[in-house]
């Protein structure tokens, strides 16, 4: 379970996050959508302990990130926009480094991996140094190091950016496999479509602002036009009028 509570940052004059309230639920895939520089990575980097907030905090199942860092950490598997791997590792070698991190034993960590590694499909790749890893292999270490110590929350920012459509299909799988066995998972994205075809709810960021959040269903409810896409839709709640009307144009 994932909750904010007016979970706030500054970065000098820019409201980069602006009284963020949300809870997810365990078992849920929620997405958080919006524009580049809405605030979703900051958001994240606050969520994950990585940034102290200005104001507010996040509970982690129900643990303060602020003031039990290290016991909150351990239940989050995160997967960063821009993940640090060690490319003269290889796969396995780095997966055990993380293991290590996170205290993970070694012979968990040893039958955990196998398991990661056929799962992704990297048994032939698992003893090869990582700068030979395609992007989509890349992205798939990165997700199987995140899952090693067992984590009841996952939280991904942009995961699907740069994957072609077999990884991107696997990582969706993959997801509602893990929310299906109780985790809580929590992805940004800037990519309506994948909103729409990932996650069981959405949030809707603008400016640092929740501006609308519920079901995909219930956000088409909400728009004046009730046969909107959800372009149309994100544009009319972020104020995109201009937009809006040149879509509407082109579509006539
Ligand atoms: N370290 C930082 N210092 C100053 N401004 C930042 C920093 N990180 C993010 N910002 C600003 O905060 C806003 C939100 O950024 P970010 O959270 O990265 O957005 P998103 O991930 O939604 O694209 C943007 O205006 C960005 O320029
Ligand atoms: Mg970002």
């Amino acid at each position: 379970m994932i909750e904010t509570k007016n979970l706030t940052k500054n970065f000098g004059k820019v409201l980069a996050v602006n009284n963020l309230n949300i809870r997810v639920n365990s078992g849920e895939i929620y997405g958080f959508l919006g524009p580049n520089g809405a605030g979703k990575t900051t958001t994240i980097r606050m969520l994950t302990g990585l940034l102290k907030p200005t104001k507010g905090t996040a509970l982690i199942d129900g643990i303060d990130i602020l003031k039990d860092p290290i016991e909150a950490k351990s239940h989050i598997g995160l997967i960063p926009d821009t993940p640090n791997i060690y490319k003269k590792l290889t796969g396995r070698e780095f997966l055990y480094f993380i293991a290590d991190l996170y205290d993970v034993k070694r012979d968990i960590a040893k039958n955990k991996m196998e398991e990661l590694f056929e799962m992704f499909s990297l048994q032939d790749k698992a003893d090869e140094l990582i700068e030979s890893y395609s992007h989509g292999m890349k992205q798939k270490i990165v997700i199987a190091a995140a899952l090693l110590h067992n984590p009841s929350v996952m939280i991904l920012d942009e995961p699907t950016v740069g994957l072609d459509p077999k990884s991107a299909k696997l990582v969706k799988d993959l997801l509602r496999a893990l929310a299906d066995r109780g985790k809580t998972i929590f992805m940004s994205t800037h990519i309506l479509e994948i909103a729409e075809r990932m996650c069981d709810r959405v949030g809707i960021i603008d400016n640092g602002i929740l501006i609308a959040e519920g079901t995909i269903q219930e956000l088409r409810e909400k728009a004046k036009d009730k046969t909107a896409n959800l372009e149309e839709l994100f544009l009319e709640l972020t104020g995109g009028e201009d937009t809006k009307d040149l879509i509407k144009f082109l579509g006539d």
